[in-house]
C-alpha cells in the first residue's frame, strides 16, 4: 500500500474501532496480567463464552501473585467447560516466572516476555500492544482472514509459515501512536464486517483501500487448504456406585489430553466392556447397567462417541492408585471434563 493509503487505512481502521467497539471486560483495563488472561482465554474460544469465565477468573485471581500459587486443581476448575486445559496450565506457569523472575511485572519487550511459558507470538504482541502501547503485530486467524483480503494475500494460512507474511504486513501497516486500536481493530473488524462468509463490506470502515472489495471477490480469501478429519473413538463410560451413593471417578495422567482432569472411568467399546470395567478396576458390579446418554463430544483432532452407563457396586478389591469413590458434594468440587459433566447432570 502507498504511504498516504496507510495513513488513511490506519485512520479508518482506529477510528471505526474506538467508535464501534464491543464493551467487553478486558478493554476496561491496561494491566499486562489481565490483558495477558483474556488474550489466552480467547485463543481458541469464542468471545461471548469468554466473558463469564474471565470475570470469575480474575475475582478469584485478581493478581499474578494470586494466581502463580493457586492448586492446581481448583484452577481446573475455574477453567472447567472452556476446553484446552493446558492453557491454564502453561498461563499459571508464565505467571509464576514473572512473580519470581520479574518481581511480578510483565517483561515489556517481545525476546523477554517470549521466554515465558505459553507466550507465543500471538500473545506477546497483544499484551506488548494492548497493554504497553509497543509497536507489534498480533496475528490472528481474523487479522489473516483480513489482510488476506486487504492486501490480496493468497498465501495458503493453513501452513504456519505463511503467518510470517502477516506478521511482516502488520509492522509495516500498524498506527505507532494507536497500537492497541490498531490491533484490536484489525481483531474486531475480523469478528464483527470482515467475516468468513458474507462478509458485511458496506459497513467497512476500510473497503476504499481493501484490494479484495475492489477485485468483487473478498469471500474467496483467505485460502486455507483443509486439514486431515479427526479420529473417532468410541467409549463406554461407566458411572459406578457403591452401597453408601458414591460414585468412582479416576484421575487423567499429568500428560496429555484432559490432562490431570476427573473423569468417571472410560473403556473403549470393543468386546465386552462391563467385563474390561470389572478387569481394569478391580470391580464386582452388578451386570444390570442402565443406559444413560449417548453423543459424540468433538476435540480438536479427535472425536469421542460416548454411550454411558450407571452400575451398581457390588465388590471392590483394589482400586488403580489414581481412581476412589467420591460423594456429590465432593465431585462438585472435582474439575471434570464436559462430555463428563454431561453424563453427571443427566444422573443428578
Ligand atoms: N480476540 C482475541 N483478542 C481479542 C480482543 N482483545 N478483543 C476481542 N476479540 C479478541
Amino acid at each position: 500500500m502507498e504511504y498516504q493509503y496507510t495513513k488513511q487505512f490506519r485512520q479508518g481502521l482506529v477510528e471505526w474501532f474506538n467508535e464501534e467497539k464491543r464493551d467487553l471486560p478486558w478493554r476496561h483495563t491496561k494491566e499486562p496480567y489481565k490483558i495477558w488472561v483474556s488474550e489466552v482465554m480467547l485463543q481458541q474460544t469464542r468471545v461471548d463464552t469468554v466473558i463469564p469465565y474471565y470475570n470469575r477468573f480474575l475475582e478469584k485471581y485478581p493478581t499474578a501473585e494470586s494466581l502463580a500459587y493457586a492448586p492446581q486443581e481448583e484452577l481446573l476448575k475455574m477453567w472447567e467447560g472452556l476446553g484446552y486445559y493446558s492453557r491454564a496450565r502453561n498461563l499459571q506457569a508464565g505467571v509464576k516466572e514473572v512473580v519470581e523472575t520479574y518481581n511480578g511485572v510483565v517483561p515489556d519487550n517481545r525476546p523477554d516476555i517470549s521466554k515465558l511459558k505459553g507466550v507465543g507470538p500471538y500473545t506477546a504482541g497483544a499484551i506488548l500492544s494492548i497493554a504497553y502501547g509497543k509497536p507489534e503485530h498480533a496475528v490472528d486467524g481474523n487479522v489473516m482472514r483480513v489482510l488476506s483480503r486487504v492486501l490480496n494475500i493468497d498465501a495458503d494460512i493453513a501452513f504456519p509459515k505463511t503467518k510470517k507474511i502477516f506478521e511482516d504486513a502488520v509492522m509495516m501497516l500498524i498506527d505507532p501512536e494507536n497500537t492497541s486500536s490498531f490491533n484490536q481493530g484489525l481483531m474486531e473488524l475480523g469478528a464483527l464486517i470482515c467475516t468468513p462468509t458474507s462478509p458485511k463490506c458496506l459497513l467497512c470502515p476500510v473497503r476504499d483501500y481493501c484490494t479484495a472489495f475492489q477485485e468483487g471477490n473478498p469471500a474467496s480469501l483467505p485460502v486455507k487448504t483443509k486439514k486431515t478429519k479427526s479420529k473417532n473413538i468410541d467409549f463406554d463410560v461407566f458411572v459406578v456406585r457403591d452401597r453408601e451413593g458414591r460414585f468412582l471417578l479416576e484421575k487423567r495422567p499429568e500428560e496429555g489430553l484432559l490432562a490431570n482432569m476427573w473423569q468417571f472411568p472410560m473403556v473403549e467399546r470393543q468386546g465386552e466392556t462391563l467385563k474390561t470395567l470389572a478387569q481394569n478396576y478391580q470391580l464386582t458390579v452388578d451386570l444390570f447397567s442402565v443406559p444413560v446418554l449417548k453423543f459424540m463430544h468433538v476435540f480438536s483432532h479427535l472425536t469421542w462417541q460416548v454411550e454411558s452407563h450407571l452400575v451398581d457396586l457390588i465388590a471392590v478389591s483394589q482400586l488403580p492408585d489414581n481412581a476412589r469413590f467420591f460423594s456429590k458434594a465432593e465431585i462438585a468440587e472435582l474439575p471434570m471434563p464436559v462430555p463428563m459433566l454431561k453424563i453427571w447432570d443427566k444422573l443428578k
